[in-house]
């Protein structure tokens, strides 16, 4: 039969796009997308002008991967540089997992993972998060099936903030099969002030099927740019490599992501001061009664349940755009001056609820 209708696969006629964070209007706060509020650097800044776009980047990312393996203690093979660090995550989904195959996360996690999953032909296997808002690892590990080719542990957790302890996961991994690839997305890794909190540097190389994935994107600010890595074992790199779209990295993100390793340390003094205004904005929060899990990202999590998108309104009606994600808001830390206006919208809403038996609960 002649239709006049391409063929589509038909797994990616039902996906659902990538949804991003509203964009905020004139006088409103845009905490919506776990941004960095702060500008780049002037140093940043100054090494893009030096640039030509006539040229093609340097399709290996060479002299990055070496900083990057430099300080990790890696090989520069080690390292696989992508246009944001999910397009690092695809590259390796893509290489693991085909039809028929599964991967397994925990949800809510980030939004990303079903499409990545979705466009690799593959199954996604969700695992739902515990009550407080924490990976179940004890059921993803049973998740894991004969099937399994790529697990995802997200901690920080976009979006619920919430971090895997480091005796967790080396628990986790011990039972996870080898043959089972296991990448640990540590976009937030940088906001990470729990000491008992997984940090992939020191587990690169203890485990031959571990991937750790970083992104330029939040603590050094580089979202627009698109430029995040990941660190693993060299022939799992060359596999992502493989499938990497060429070229997808441009020369201006090399450059910036290079001169940002350069001056780490003031990137990792506002990093400090976003931390800062974190802890304000949490202690706002469960001042006023909320029940919010301990945030270790750049972001805090609202569980609002069936109230979500009518909070979402009350918080946008004070000039502060959130992500509303079913059950419960992502707030993202962003700029000192929002901090105020955030905490009189959840104020809005806590006493709209309580004095207003008609809110949703
Ligand atoms: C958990 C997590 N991983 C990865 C990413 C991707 O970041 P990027 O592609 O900008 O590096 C994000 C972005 O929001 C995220 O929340």
């Amino acid at each position: 039969m002649i239709t006049n209708r391409v063929q589509l696969r038909p797994e990616i006629a039902a996906v659902v796009p990538y949804r991003q964070g509203s964009p905020a209007g004139a006088n409103a706060f845009k905490l919506s997308s776990n941004e960095n509020p702060y500008e780049p650097l002037p140093s940043v800044l100054e090494k893009l002008s030096t640039h030509t776009i006539n040229r093609y980047p340097d399709a290996s990312a060479h002299e990055l991967r070496s900083q990057i393996a430099k300080r990790f203690g890696v090989t520069a093979d080690s390292v696989q540089v992508g246009a944001g660090s999910v397009a690092v995550l695809a590259q390796l989904i893509s290489a693991a997992a085909a039809p028929g195959d599964e991967v397994v996360y925990a949800w809510r996690s980030f939004e990303a993972y079903p499409l990545l999953v979705s466009s690799a032909g593959a199954t996604s296997v969700p695992v739902a998060n515990s009550s407080d808002h924490r990976h179940d690892l004890a059921a993803i590990s049973a998740a894991i099936t004969a099937s399994t080719r790529v697990v995802i542990v997200c901690s920080p957790n976009n979006p619920t903030s919430t971090v895997v302890t480091d005796t967790e996961f080396r628990e986790f991994m011990a039972g996870v099969p080898e043959n089972v690839l296991v990448v640990l997305d540590e976009a937030y890794r940088e906001f990470v002030v729990d000491t008992e909190a997984v940090r992939g540097e020191t587990l690169i190389g203890k485990y031959p099927n571990l991937v750790v994935l970083r992104t330029f994107s939040k603590a050094y600010g580089l979202a627009g740019l698109r430029i995040g890595y990941a660190i693993g074992p060299e022939y799992v790199m060359d596999a992502a490599r493989a499938v990497a779209i060429p070229l997808s990295v441009t020369e201006l993100a090399q450059s910036a992501a290079i001169a940002s390793l350069e001056h780490e340390d003031e990137l990792l003094e506002r990093v400090g001061r976003l931390i800062m205004v974190r802890t304000r904005i949490v202690e706002g929060l469960r001042g006023q009664g909320w029940n919010v899990p301990e945030p270790s990202g750049n972001f805090v999590w609202l569980p609002t349940g069936a109230a979500t998108d009518w909070a979402a309104e009350v918080f946008r009606s004070h000039g502060i755009v959130v992500r509303a994600l079913g059950e419960g808001l992502r707030v993202s830390v962003g700029e000192e001056e929002s901090v105020e206006k955030l905490l009189k919208a959840s104020q809005e809403v806590v006493h709209s609820r309580e004095t207003n038996q008609d809110k949703p609960r």
